[in-house]
């Protein structure tokens, strides 16, 4: 059965990890995979979410099967976290389904829209995340690529962008990145959204949008502005949405997939499909992230620990932004590194070469993945410096 099997390059991203680990020097830098850090290289579990989880093993009476939409609570309170005032008015349009991650909401997004319009093309940003592509392209989907990024201003070419948007076909899909885009760090203004949804909405667009960062950038709801600008106007969107960041809950795959359809017999039947879809790939989502999640959003006290425990996370690394402008300032004075504080989350991209990845690699120990983003959460006091040296090196 397997024997004509070819052995597979390491993903991207996780690849970078195992090399990372092999790696013996006393001086590597893992500023690859996109998980949060603390100061001494940790990646926590906020207090909140570990409050929220012991309280919920103290008292769960059962471990029976949920069902294939998984726990409704945890549903209701994370489209509520990311819609805000506007959930309530679009609950009768939304059919919502808890999911394995964000990453298997954007799949069961793709499947959804491969039963209703198997000829939809999706335009995803260039560059975008590395697994994005792969991710919905395995539906059968076909993919395009918008243009994104100027990569000498290192900000969001929103001309170039719109442009492209304005001559897309109706009923194609745009996929977008909420906040904190992923690998680029640049996010559109609040101003560009509403012109990306008025265009959307005249072209008869459907957005794809991909929340896994809420509260990274500035705070919970300015980084929700663009997805409900969106949400306020256009007839149709699909919103991914990931616990795996802002709660720390990545190994519990805790995700959801929301879809806001024209009216309510449109929901219903929506609902039917990512029930049937999710019961043919996998039944149903594993309950415990759920859980916290539904548990800890309901408590005031606890939600307000947690929202303050990710301020305190956003807060590090915009100091890490910072810090790490000065010194590669201090470095290479004829550059400017006001990009690096100007964008938001946990990446930016270096702006190396292939070869000039594989010399932070392969002679200082710092590693990236293939396209130089680097992860900003893994930088620290103690070797912000040493970063520093080795990109200003490839920089000059
Ligand atoms: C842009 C983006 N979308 C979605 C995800 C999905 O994350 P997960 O499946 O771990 O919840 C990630 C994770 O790195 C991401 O960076």
């Amino acid at each position: 059965m397997f024997e004509t099997l070819d052995t597979l390059p390491p993903d991207p991203i996780l690849g970078v990890t195992a090399a990372f680990r092999r790696d013996t020097s006393p001086l590597k830098v893992d500023l690859g995979v996109g998980v949060y850090r603390d100061e001494s290289g940790n990646t926590p579990v906020p207090a909140a979410v570990r409050a929220a989880e012991q309280g919920m093993l103290g008292t769960q009476t059962s471990k029976s099967y949920v069902g294939p939409a998984g726990n409704v609570e945890f549903n209701e309170r994370i489209v509520a976290l990311a819609l805000g005032p506007l959930a309530p008015t679009l609950a009768d349009r939304t059919a919502t389904i808890q999911t394995v991650g964000g990453c298997g909401a954007l799949r069961l997004g793709a499947e959804l829209v491969k039963v209703s319009r198997p000829g939809t093309v999706v335009h995803v940003s260039d560059p975008t995340w590395a697994n994005h592509e792969p991710l919905i392209g395995s539906s059968g989907l076909r993919l395009e690529r918008y243009p994104y990024l100027d990569a000498t201003r290192r900000d969001v070419d929103f001309d170039a962008m719109l442009g492209y948007v304005e001559r897309l076909p109706a009923a194609s899909l745009v996929l977008l990145h909420a906040c904190c885009h992923n690998p680029t760090g640049a996010d559109l203004t609040p101003a560009q959204w509403a012109a990306l949804g008025d265009v959307i909405v005249q072209r008869g667009l459907v957005p794809f949008v991909d929340l896994a960062y809420q509260g990274f950038g500035d705070d919970l709801e300015t980084d929700a502005i663009g997805l409900r600008v969106l949400a306020e106007r256009v007839p149709e969107l699909l919103l991914a949405v990931s616990c795996s960041k802002n709660f720390g809950l990545y190994r519990e795959r805790t995700g959801a997939l929301a879809v806001i359809t024209t009216n309510a017999a449109a929901r219903a039947a929506t609902a039917t499909h990512q029930a049937r879809l999710a019961r043919r790939m996998y039944s149903m989502p594993p309950d415990h992230g759920a859980a916290i999640v539904a548990r800890l959003l309901a408590d005031a006290t606890l939600r307000q620990q947690w929202q303050a425990e990710v301020g305190s996370m956003v807060a590090r690394m915009k100091g890490l932004r910072a810090l790490l402008a000065t010194r590669l300032s201090a470095r290479l004075p004829a550059h400017d590194f006001g990009w690096l504080t100007r964008q938001r989350g946990m990446f930016s991209l270096l702006g190396l070469t292939e070869s000039g990845i594989a010399r932070l690699r392969d002679e200082d120990h710092v590693y990236v993945p293939p396209d130089g983003r680097m992860n900003v959460a893994g930088i620290s006091d103690a070797n912000v410096d040493y970063v520093a040296d080795a990109v200003a090196r490839l920089l000059a």
